[in-house]
């Protein structure tokens, strides 16, 4: 038996078809978020939901904007809001305080898209006696968005990846945000700009187990994951265009793929949000 390159198989959880087919919606409806923050549903997809002027006018905002950020060095994307991705909970929660008054300024539109979402899904948090509110730490507050935009280049625009791995980073051990891994962490993506054939977000069904992690060594961090380790896993494709919102299980691994055309871009408005108790549903970015 050759036992030199025996690759430990990515093993995890999957969820049934129904619960994995993506629900699409025509316009907005909060419940159906509340499908994915109780691990009912795996996707929803609400076509449509924000005007093509009010995407023009965020996107505007942000392209004009002095604080908008390089990230990455050979296909370089912007993003302008705090990541607390890889780092300790004061670093997070300096730099999202220094950049929500930016946002505030830049999201302050006619019909912005933050505030009709969170609206929508407040009250019906509210039906269960719950509510939702940036993530706090020490009287400071976690960022309130995040705009990102990238330009196409290999197999992937964004490589495969989870978002709840970070949520158990021991950097961020203090940090409130720690408690969702005990329930689910969903991703909020607003499209502003995608008008490319390309740019389609990638879904598999498998949320990944600690074991695979750790042999991946991507236990805290959630990324990457090489494309070989997800063969035989159902995947979707899904088709993402501007004024569309949609909100997934970021315990999945899921992926974007890059636009069609280097000259194309895909912009989002994005933030995290997940239960950390029966009554408190807290975002991030
Ligand atoms: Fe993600």
């Amino acid at each position: 038996m050759n036992n030199a390159l025996q690759a430990r198989p990515l093993t995890g959880w999957s969820g049934s078809p129904d619960y994995f087919k993506i629900r699409e919606y025509d316009g907005y409806d909060p419940d159906a978020v509340l499908d994915v923050l109780h691990g009912r549903a795996a996707i929803v997809m609400f076509r449509g939901m924000v005007p093509r002027d009010v995407c023009d006018a965020v996107a505007d905002r942000f392209w004009a904007n002095t604080h908008r950020r390089v990230r990455g060095v050979e296909a370089p994307g912007f993003y302008l809001g705090a990541y607390s991705w890889n780092k300790p909970t004061a670093q997070y929660i300096a730099e999202s305080e220094q950049v929500n008054p930016i946002l505030r300024e830049l999201l302050d539109v006619p019909g912005d898209p933050m505030k009709q979402f969170y609206t929508g899904l407040g009250a019906a948090l509210a039906r269960e006696g719950a509510v939702v509110r940036p993530a706090q730490h020490d009287g400071g507050s976690a960022a309130i968005a995040l705009l990102r935009s990238w330009h196409g280049a290999g197999v992937f625009a964004l490589d495969p990846h989870d978002d709840d791995s970070q949520c158990a980073d021991p950097q961020m051990a203090d940090f409130e945000r720690r408690h969702v891994v005990d329930h689910q962490v969903a991703a909020l993506n607003i499209c502003l700009e995608n008008d490319s054939e390309g740019g389609r977000l990638v879904y598999w069904n498998v949320k990944p187990d600690v074991e695979s992690k750790r042999a991946l060594g991507v236990e805290f961090t959630g990324s990457p994951y090489p494309l070989e380790t997800l063969t035989g896993y159902e995947s979707q494709w899904v088709e993402v265009r501007t004024g569309d919102v949609y909100v997934f299980n970021g315990a999945h691994v899921h992926a974007v793929e890059p636009n069609t055309a280097a000259t194309q871009t895909r912009t989002t408005l994005a933030a995290m949000l997940g239960f950390v108790d029966d009554r408190t549903v807290v975002t991030w970015s």
